[in-house]
């Protein structure tokens, strides 16, 4: 098949799926048919049992490692991979504080969480329920320095020991747009800068609550930056040009920072003589979530291209959320890991990112450019510079 009838195929494909007859994830609107009333093509892949042939090639984190009582602050914990991740925190005894910028989606969420059946095993020839932990939510967005600063101060009023912060939260393929306060590329401050400012904020208490450790969730996404070296003096090339606006570009290079930031924070904290905060960066596979949501508002094809990943159809493509979870698990929780830093992860193993991700002049730009940013918007405390492991190397 040449390419002309393999498009042509593609968008008859996307037609049909755009024709009436399903819902998306269970928010019927009114006029549409539900699920059961069996009509529509979409439907039609929900009704197939196709194996779903990658499954055996996404790695499970067998360990049994448990966080009795250890406080795990998480960004987005109340959607997709941060979800399963909170959820399974719970259930091994940690105390979970889900950072969130939807109040009543998060409050919903925990209660779901805190509804997970109780587990019984038999130890020593007795039943023994196992002990689930806390979970909270508190507001959070990533997009207002202030906000991120307010979500850290209560949590150091509140929380005497930080044993571990995930920065899980992310923006993907969104519509160009330039952060007022810090006049920053949208994708770089929520899931950049905004983590990197939480991160800084709570590095004290993380180093005092140590051994702990700072998993940042970043994408084999980076790899298709295709910019290069970034000018980090380029004031609107980082913001990028509205006109030839790259939304999967914007995306690659933000989970790009993820990776540098994670880099440069470690060889910081080692630089320092900081031994017992380590630091993860992850891709955690290609996960059916809400995060494909932006397709929608690609031009002509967004909505059925987004209709596409809503249908049965993707699940046996995609790992689900639970599978996506999993090497965010393993950073978090495994013993193989504890003595290593500052590495990138994927499938529950080390991977080597891209030759780029691995040049340690732009993670240390890229930490530069990020406190300049901060200064900027004014949100650190006088003194803050003085404390030299932000600032000197
Ligand atoms: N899904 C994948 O295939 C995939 C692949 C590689 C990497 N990742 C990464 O995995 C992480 C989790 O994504 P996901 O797939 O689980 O997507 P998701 O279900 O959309 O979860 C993302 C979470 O981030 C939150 N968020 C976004 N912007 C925020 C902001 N400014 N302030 C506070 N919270 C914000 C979202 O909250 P709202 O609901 O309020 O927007 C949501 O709770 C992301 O960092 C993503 O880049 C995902």
């Amino acid at each position: 098949m040449d390419l002309r009838s393999s498009f042509s195929v593609i968008l008859v494909f996307l037609v049909l799926l755009g024709l009436p007859g399903d819902l998306e994830s269970g928010s019927p609107k009114s006029g549409s048919r539900s699920p059961k009333s069996g009509g529509g093509f979409r439907n039609f892949f929900r009704k197939l049992h196709i194996p779903r042939i990658m499954q055996p090639f996404y790695k499970r984190f067998k360990g049994t490692e448990r966080l009795e009582n250890g406080v795990v602050v998480i960004t987005g914990g109340a959607s997709g991979i941060g979800e399963e991740t909170a959820a399974e925190l719970y259930r091994r005894g940690a105390h979970v504080i889900i950072g969130n910028r939807n109040s009543d989606t998060c409050d919903a969420v925990a209660k779901k969480i805190k509804e997970q059946p109780r587990e019984i095993v038999i130890k020593d020839g007795h039943e023994e329920e196992i002990k689930h932990g806390h979970i909270e939510c508190y507001y959070l967005d990533l997009n207002q320095l202030d906000s991120v600063k307010r979500f850290a101060e209560w949590l150091l009023a509140n929380k005497k020991y930080i044993n571990v912060l995930i920065n899980n939260a992310g923006v993907m393929l969104a519509d160009h747009q330039v952060i007022e306060d810090t006049k920053t590329e949208l994708h770089i401050q929520s899931n950049h800068l905004g983590h990197f400012f939480l991160t800084i904020l709570l590095l004290p208490r993380l180093i005092r609550s140590g051994p702990s450790r700072i998993v940042t969730v970043s994408s084999k996404a980076h790899e298709y930056w295709r910019g290069g070296v970034i000018d980090f003096e380029n004031e609107k090339a980082l913001q990028m040009d509205p006109e030839k606006y790259s939304r999967w570009q914007a995306y690659a290079r933000s989970k790009l920072f993820n990776i540098w930031f994670s880099a440069e924070l470690s060889r910081r904290l080692r630089s320092h003589g900081v031994t017992t905060v380590n630091t993860y960066s992850l891709h955690p596979g290609i996960v059916h979530t809400p995060l494909y949501r932006n397709v929608k508002k690609w031009r002509w094809v967004g909505e059925s291209l987004h209709k596409f990943f809503e249908t049965g159809f993707m699940k046996y493509f995609l790992r689900t959320p639970k599978e996506g979870a999993q090497t965010t698990l393993y950073c978090t929780l495994s013993t193989d890991v504890k003595d290593e830093s500052g590495l990138y992860y994927s499938n529950c193993h080390k991977k080597t990112p891209t030759k780029l991700a691995q040049d340690t002049a732009q993670h240390k730009k890229l930490w530069e450019f990020s406190m300049r940013k901060l200064a900027i918007a004014g949100v650190l405390e006088p003194g803050f510079y003085e404390e030299s492991i932000y600032v000197s190397d």
